[in-house]
């Protein structure tokens, strides 16, 4: 029987934790603010918008909404980042992927300051992580490392392969495990063989992006299997990259879907929000 690795649970442990941690900052003296940027109305990037702007509220955070048009311009959006960025009172400055399609997603990335960046997506930040220094970290793979830990989980001289090598989950994610000292293998849509070398793995992370495409002939008996996957099934239901129901039997922790790595994003930016505020 697999332990279920409870993201729900860990992710307002974190939050509690924050909350007392801005307390004692505030008490200093120390204020914060989040700059929360949306262009357009993608359904799905305000259901998100929201809920960073409701853990902001939690842990004593101020959350500063800009809520652009769709027509926004690629200047229009680098000038309120240029004017967030001179901003003192503003120490975190998030802008919800994806921006429309004539904007400049890269750009965008590039032209918030390395200290605000609190999704740690700017190439500076990801440089720090690849070589070690401290920088803010892409928020998804570290609460990936969070729920690992704090399910008591070794990864030390483990074998990982993490599916998917996206900038934002897969390669940082390795990164991580790395520094962990974990044995990575990274997996894409290229490589061949992939049953055969998600069998070896002791810590499996699928972030593949496909519904339920991991089934139990990919997982190794008493394998560890995270979950980054969130879509709806036929009957509407929400599941994973991950086939839940038959890899359960096999594997010796897993998260479910929902409730598993999706909380934790959110905690973990907030963690980067409070770790720029005590800066
Ligand atoms: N879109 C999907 N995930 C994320 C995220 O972690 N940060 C931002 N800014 N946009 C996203």
């Amino acid at each position: 029987m697999a332990q279920i690795i409870d993201g729900k649970r860990i992710s307002q442990e974190i939050k509690d934790e924050l909350r007392e941690k801005v307390a004692s900052l505030k008490a200093e003296g120390k204020e914060a603010a989040l700059a929360v940027i949306q262009v357009g109305c993608d359904p799905a990037s305000s259901v998100y918008v929201n809920n960073k702007k409701k853990a902001c509220a939690y842990i004593g955070i101020e959350s500063l909404s800009y809520e652009l048009p769709e027509e926004t311009t690629e200047a229009e959006l680098l000038a309120l980042i240029d004017k967030l960025n001179n901003d003192n009172a503003v120490n975190g400055i998030l802008v919800q992927l994806p921006v429309p399609a004539h904007i400049n997603e890269d750009k965008i990335i590039q032209a918030i300051s390395p200290e605000k960046d609190v999704d740690g997506f700017h190439p500076e930040n990801v440089g720090k992580l690849v070589i070690g220094e401290e920088g803010f970290v892409s928020c998804t793979p570290a609460g990936i490392i969070q729920l690992l830990k704090r399910s008591d989980i070794e990864i030390s001289g483990k074998n990982c392969v993490v599916i998917g090598r996206s900038n934002i989950v897969g390669k940082p994610m390795a990164l991580l495990m790395l520094r962990e000292n974990a044995t990575v293998t990274i997996a894409h849509s290229k490589t061949q063989n992939l049953k055969e070398l998600c069998k070896n793995a002791d810590i499996l992370i699928v972030a593949i992006g496909k519904p339920q495409y991991i089934t139990a002939e990919y997982v190794k008996e008493g394998a560890v299997v995270i979950d980054v996957g969130i879509h709806r099934d036929a009957a509407n239901k929400l599941c994973g990259d991950v086939k839940y129901d038959e890899v359960f039997p096999v594997a010796s922790a897993i998260t479910p879907v929902p409730g598993g790595v999706g909380p934790m994003t959110i905690a973990m930016l907030m963690n980067n929000c409070v770790a720029s505020m005590s800066r």
